[in-house]
């Protein structure tokens, strides 16, 4: 009997902890408990302590999400105080102003069969715990339900970031928005909006009109919507930190203000890629005042207590190219172009100390002369974070966390801003403020952004907020394919991106082989990207390559696979698995060499189809191999060797994803050469 009711239980509780499963990013401590909280029309969420606007509109936004979710009608507005409610809403007080960064966003969630408890010491607190709790919603045959748990979360770092780069392709105030919305699911806390580039200067000044209507061909926010994205974000947790990126990347700036410059500047915005040769002018003290003053204007717009200023890629050339800057340098003791940039820095500084804000810059900007209150954020590389924290700076890391660069969502989770192995001490390692995925946007348009961001930004908010030792990539990817269900539920194009964006080259006819091709083949790397595609600004990003998504769905699924066939070879499940799936691949390409004898578009899918094609064909005969225990003589082996050699570049515009799967396949016939 005993036996009976522990069975029972087990089977009672197997679907309740498979959700708490799906829990993304992980909570510092997840406690299941017996039974379950059955969610019905009855469902009401009371407020019984502190409550403000945010915290209402925050629990009446989770309640028509608990709609969509369960398709229960349930009452939209808040209970009173004193009424039974199913969850109670429990917060102490609103939290900062604004917020910082030492915001408490801690909260607690007990779920009983009885009711739930969402406690917070802030609204921002409150508002993590929502997400936890939709994320907890699951069904059976019969029931939708909450299982019953007991979480404890709080956030490892402090500072959680998503930069979104809208000066080189402008991001429409909807899209932001809806990435707002996709932070707050996975509780990023920073938006870090890159404002200005050599290709786009985006945001409305009043005081220095022609910024906007020179710099920007008319795609940039008025201040009213900025406002409203402001308001919009710490709605929803998130400080908006600007980035008006000085004193490189700025053409856009001196298009109508050249007076500011090194050196002329061209006629309108950049349309290449890389930088341009015009940047600010830090010799002259017109220049800080013009700064000075736009900072003032936009202080009143961004009230985050942090302000970037970018600051990366000034080169020699830029200050060696105009004689006189490099003799007011050498007249004033500066042996060198850093010392330049750190008396600039300086001088940024102080203005931004009077605007009663702290700065913010890449890691060019760390210098011995630059002031310590400076933020170093780390892109060039993770030493740089070291530095910086061995330096006393505050420091955040960006170096591995470029999503433009399109590597798999294990390179991301594995990145831990401190490693185990750190040698920083417990003093320096309280400067690591946290981290920031990069979407720099040469390749990537409003359009393609979900697709570039998700579900691989999960990965990052996880390492971000979870604890240490949550590094299971398995599970990781088990989760970040839930996170792009949900994220597609709520309308962005996760999944449904290749299609829609194939349509737009073929309105009408058969898209499976194509869509097919596109879970396996990838966009290539940033430098391939900008050596393969040699387009501008003004190129549309319509091509098949910006339809394909970064680390799709097959090359997992094959690792997966592979990993398990290559620990025991004598593996059914695997090798049939693998099989099918390379028998597949190979079929694809004649198919696709066909439609593009009809199709001009489709022209540049075909020398992937083809390598993968040969590709499938090595793997599969690997596997013939080594499960015959025959040996492939050496020309073979060669010819191989040199075809997944020549598979890592891309072919044409794109890649095959599975190429180092496949080489590990390869590799299993070493043992059976020898
Ligand atoms: C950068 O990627 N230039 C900060």
């Amino acid at each position: 009997m005993r036996r009976l009711v522990a069975l029972l239980f087990l089977v009672a509780v197997a679907p309740a902890r498979a959700q708490i499963g799906t829990l993304l990013p992980v909570p510092t401590t997840v406690t299941p408990g017996p039974g379950r909280l059955v969610l019905d029309t009855t469902f009401r969420v009371a407020i019984t302590k502190f409550t403000d606007d945010r915290l209402r509109r925050g629990v009446e936004r989770a309640i028509l999400r608990f709609e969509e979710r369960t398709a229960l009608e349930v009452a939209r507005s808040v209970a009173p105080p004193t009424a039974s409610a199913t969850l109670r809403v429990v917060v102490d007080g609103a939290g900062d102003r604004v917020q910082s960064i030492d915001e408490n966003e801690s909260y607690g969630l007990e779920v009983t069969e009885s009711g739930a408890t969402l406690s917070a010491p802030t609204v921002v607190g409150a508002l993590r715990g929502l997400e936890t709790l939709l994320q907890l919603i699951t069904s059976d045959a019969t029931t939708r339900y909450l299982p019953a748990v007991t979480i404890r979360d709080t956030p490892r770092f402090r500072w959680r970031g998503l930069l979104v780069d809208v000066g080189r392709h402008f991001m429409p105030v909807e899209q932001v928005k809806k990435t707002i919305d996709g932070m707050a699911m996975v509780k990023l806390n920073v938006l870090h909006w890159h404002l200005s580039e050599d290709q786009g200067f985006r945001v409305e000044s009043k005081r220095f009109p022609k910024l906007h209507q020179l710099g920007s061909d008319g795609e940039y926010y008025t201040q009213a919507e900025l406002r409203d994205v402001v308001a919009y974000a710490r709605d929803r947790g998130i400080r908006v930190v600007p980035e008006f990126d000085m004193p490189g990347h700025s053409t856009a700036w001196l298009v109508g203000y050249p007076q500011y410059a090194t050196r002329r500047p061209p006629n309108g915005i950049r349309r290449a890629w890389g930088g341009a040769d015009a940047i600010f002018d830090p010799t002259k003290e017109a220049t800080y005042t013009f700064i000075d003053q736009f900072i003032g204007e936009m202080v009143r717009i961004f009230p985050d207590a942090y302000w970037h200023i970018g600051g990366d890629e000034v080169e020699d050339k830029h200050w060696n190219g105009n004689p006189r800057i490099v003799r007011w340098r050498r007249a004033r003791g500066m042996r060198t172009n850093e010392e330049l940039q750190a008396y600039f820095n300086q001088r940024l500084m102080r203005i931004l100390r009077k605007h009663d804000r702290q700065m913010v810059g890449w890691d060019e900007i760390l210098h011995p002369k630059v002031p310590p209150q400076t933020v170093i954020q780390s892109w060039r590389g993770t030493n740089y974070l070291r530095d910086a924290a061995k330096g006393g700076f505050n420091t955040i890391l960006s170096a591995p966390y470029y999503l433009d660069h399109i590597k798999p969502a294990t390179d991301f989770y594995l990145a831990d801003p401190i490693p185990t192995t750190t040698d920083l001490t417990i003093e320096e390692q309280r400067h690591v403020l946290g981290g920031e995925a990069c979407m720099w946007s040469e390749f990537v348009s409003y359009e393609t952004t979900d697709s570039r961001l998700w579900p691989r930004l999960g990965a990052v908010a996880e390492r971000l907020w979870s604890p240490q030792s949550v590094t299971d990539v398995p599970d990781m990817y088990r989760r970040l394919d839930v996170l792009a269900g949900r994220l597609e539920a709520h309308g962005f194009r996760v999944q449904s991106h290749s299609a829609r964006m194939l349509r737009k080259l073929f309105p009408s006819g058969e898209l499976a082989p194509l869509e097919s091709l596109l879970t396996v083949a990838q966009p290539p790397h940033f430098g391939q990207a900008l050596n393969g595609r040699q387009t501008t600004q003004l190129h549309p990003l319509a091509r098949i390559v910006d339809a394909a998504r970064p680390d799709p769905p097959a090359r997992w699924l094959t690792e997966r696979l592979v990993r398990q066939f290559v620990t025991n070879t004598a593996d059914n499940i695997s090798h049939d698995s693998l099989t099918t799936l390379m028998q597949r691949w190979r079929a694809l390409a004649p198919t696709i060499r066909a439609l593009a004898g009809e199709t001009v578009a489709i022209g540049e899918a075909v020398p992937v189809a083809d390598a993968l094609e040969r590709t499938s064909t090595i793997g599969l005969e690997a596997m013939q191999y080594v499960r015959s225990g025959t040996r492939p003589d050496s020309t073979w082996l060669a010819a191989a060797a040199a075809d997944l050699k020549r598979f890592e570049q891309p072919q044409g515009l794109l890649r095959v994803s599975v190429v180092p799967e496949i080489r590990k396949l390869v590799a299993l016939l070493q043992g059976v050469v020898q």
